[in-house]
């Protein structure tokens, strides 16, 4: 093969023919020209020493024994690493027929016997130039193949880089929504696994109206710092057994808009969300609800599902002034209502959504009890 880089390379040519007279001879006009030599005497050594040394072209004689110029060829084109090596056949006053196989073989170009010197030369200086060619274009597809694959590797090295920044800024802000949460639960009577069942409620009626997986995880992350407004909210009122004065309940209502502030101002997708929910999710779908009495679409779908999946919870949670409800008592109050709560106090689609996915939030309620430590529930938070 050529070695581009080196200028004073000798083209390598393999003579094979059976008469020793013309292999001398054709030696003597290669040599004479600075081309290196080899020679074989028959077709077999012909296809062996193609092999072993890969000349830069190759003079067959047609009629050879053990094995004919065109078994030669044959041998040579089927060869992945020798196919595209120049083959002058060298021929007597041969047919078209034979001709005519010859190149469907792979025979590059013919010289007649007796050998012209000048125009023999003059076909192995065109056939090397074209193999030169050939063989610079090869190497700089190899390059090119080297480069893009090296390339490759970089890219997919910068890409598993930022795969995993971004799964630890994830992991940070998803830490640091639960760790703001609790803050607000220490405080509350509800306990870590209210906020941790809120938002797997949340996630499950947000999957039940087909909203797809990235809307359904920044949900399930949002609903966690719904309540997050009340770590502002003074003991006397938070913790207080018996009922609201007017002032306590509006200052009570102020959880919302404490926490949408609390939340406000940030670039991740997590506390965007999580600042909607805060504000609305006590709006109701018939505009009774609060802090500011937004009424059907106008109040964002977050806030509605998150509105049904933390009155599933607390209806399903003792509280001083309540029982603990059964599943069934639950979902008779969502879908048919009492004297506090109404089905128009949620979006239609959302309680269609719970009605069919209820089941789903038992199952949640029960796997998830209360005698979990706030601890218990910020690590099976953080791992889900
Ligand atoms: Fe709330
Ligand atoms: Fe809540």
């Amino acid at each position: 093969m050529f070695q581009t880089s080196v200028n004073s390379y000798k083209p390598h040519i393999l003579i094979a023919d059976d008469s020793r007279g013309i292999v001398q001879l054709l030696r003597s006009f290669c040599e004479h020209e600075g081309y290196r030599t080899s020679e074989a005497y028959d077709g077999f050594q012909a296809i062996q020493m193609t092999q072993t040394l890969q000349p830069d072209l190759v003079m067959l004689d047609m009629n050879m024994p053990k094995a004919s110029g065109l078994d030669v060829t044959k041998a040579i084109r089927s060869d992945t690493h020798l196919f595209d090596i120049p083959i002058i056949m060298l021929t007597g006053l041969t047919g078209r027929e034979e001709r005519l196989k010859a190149v469907s073989a792979g025979v590059s170009d013919f010289q007649n016997k007796p050998v012209d010197r000048e125009e023999l030369m003059l076909r192995v200086r065109n056939m090397l130039r074209m193999k030169k060619m050939s063989d610079l274009l090869q190497e700089h597809n190899r390059e090119l193949e080297d480069l893009v694959q090296q390339r490759t590797r970089e890219l997919e090295k910068v890409l598993a880089e930022v795969t995993e920044a971004n799964r630890s800024i994830h992991e940070g802000y998803a830490e640091t929504i639960n760790r703001l949460a609790v803050v607000s639960e220490y405080r509350d009577e509800d306990t870590g696994m209210h906020i941790k069942r809120v938002s797997l409620n949340s996630r499950e009626i947000a999957s039940a109206l087909g909203m797809d997986s990235g809307y359904v995880e920044n949900l399930g992350y949002a609903a966690v710092t719904h309540d997050i407004g009340k770590v502002a909210i003074p003991d006397q009122i938070l913790l207080k057994n018996g009922s609201f004065t007017d002032l306590e309940r509006s200052l009570m209502m102020k959880h919302t808009v404490i926490g949408a502030q609390m939340l406000s101002g940030s670039n991740s997708p997590y506390l965007n969300m999580a600042e909607k929910v805060a504000l609305t999710h006590h709006e109701r779908w018939d505009g009774s609800g609060y802090p500011n009495q937004l009424s059907g679409e106008t109040i964002p779908l977050e806030g509605r599902i998150v509105s049904l999946a933390d009155q599933y919870d607390a209806l399903r949670t003792q509280r001083t002034y309540k029982p603990a409800f059964s599943h069934k008592k639950t979902y008779d109050i969502l879908t048919l209502g009492d004297q506090r709560t109404s089905p128009e106090h949620f979006c239609p689609e959302v309680l269609s959504a719970f009605k069919r996915i209820h089941l789903r939030l038992e199952e949640i309620y029960q796997n998830f009890q209360d005698s979990l430590t706030l601890e218990d529930s910020l690590a099976d938070t953080l791992s889900n």
